[in-house]
């Protein structure tokens, strides 16, 4: 059955997925609250290479009778983009961005339905031209007030149009690991200006044990089923800095274009939680810090 989509996010992965859901004939709403509209035609380069293009619809207002709100934002701009609506929202809302601790600072009630989400599909926009630069996965889970029928529908739909998409009982658990990826590779690849590669040179093997070590202090009392060990989780990271290899992470693109990063969501979300627990997490607050620092 075809849906009403919103998307709200208008970076390379949020268009990344109004492009499949148009490919698959859902209705697709790009809800902005720029005061100039961005260009309605956008391109996506697949994977293959093969380029299409569409003409999207943006609104500055909710629309009614909406099934499904995607947030791609970035992780600082969750609240100011989705607290003018929450009244009047009645869909599933999904959050899908780096870094965790968004969803804290939304004026949630009982009737909101929220699930988290993390994906590894590398995307890049450019002009008007998303370029979809690696396959991944999206996992998907409950954060409030979706059923398990509920879940399973949004897996079944988001799987239609991007798969593979999964749903995963403790969301937790796939988001504190890509917290973990991202904690290593941003700050450092920002600090940098360096691609992710990069992070397989000697130099920076002790300091990322170091990031690794505090995070392994503090995930697990998080997540009782996190499975890491240090050893495991740095094999992990790796594996994505080498997938990866070629790419500049988001925040060293940030850096290098003087926009805001996600840093407070990502070493700033683990350094808080870290406190709260006890732990002092001094490299991962010495990183947080060196970014802020940078501008
Ligand atoms: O933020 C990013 O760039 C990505 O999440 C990742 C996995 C670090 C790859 O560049």
């Amino acid at each position: 059955m075809k849906k009403h989509i919103v998307i709200i996010g208008h970076g390379a992965i949020g268009l990344l997925w109004a492009h499949h859901f148009h490919q698959r004939s859902h209705q697709i709403t790009l809800l902005t609250h720029r005061e100039l509209l961005p260009n309605k035609k956008q391109y996506l380069k697949n994977i293959d290479g093969d380029s299409n293009h569409i003409e999207f619809t943006f609104s500055k207002t909710m629309p009614q009778d909406v099934d499904l709100i995607l947030v791609t934002t970035k992780a600082y701009q969750v609240k100011d983009a989705l607290s003018p609506w929450l009244n009047e929202i009645k869909a599933p809302i999904i959050l899908l961005h780096n870094g965790m601790g968004s969803v804290d600072h939304l004026t949630l009630n009982e009737t909101h339905k929220v699930i988290l989400a993390t994906t590894t599909h590398g995307a890049l926009l450019k002009d008007n031209t998303i370029i979809h630069t690696g396959l991944g996965q999206t996992v998907i889970g409950n954060y409030q007030h979706n059923t398990p029928q509920q879940l399973i529908d949004c897996q079944a739909l988001l799987d239609g149009v991007l798969p593979p998409v999964k749903t995963h009982l403790s969301i937790q658990q796939p988001l504190l690991l890509k917290l973990a990826i991202n904690c290593v590779i941003n700050p450092l690849t920002a600090l940098n200006q360096c691609q992710n590669g990069k992070l397989q040179a000697i130099e920076f093997q002790s300091q990322i044990d170091l990031i690794i070590k505090e995070l392994q202090q503090v995930i697990p009392l998080l997540e009782p089923t996190w499975i890491y060990t240090a050893e495991t989780l740095k094999e992990t990271i790796m594996r994505v800095v080498i997938a990866t290899a070629d790419n500049y992470s988001s925040m060293a693109q940030d850096v290098k274009f003087k926009r805001e990063t996600e840093i407070d969501f990502i070493n700033g979300y683990i350094v808080r939680e870290g406190q709260k627990l006890g732990f002092e997490m001094i490299e991962n607050k010495k990183l947080w810090n060196s970014i802020n620092a940078l501008y």
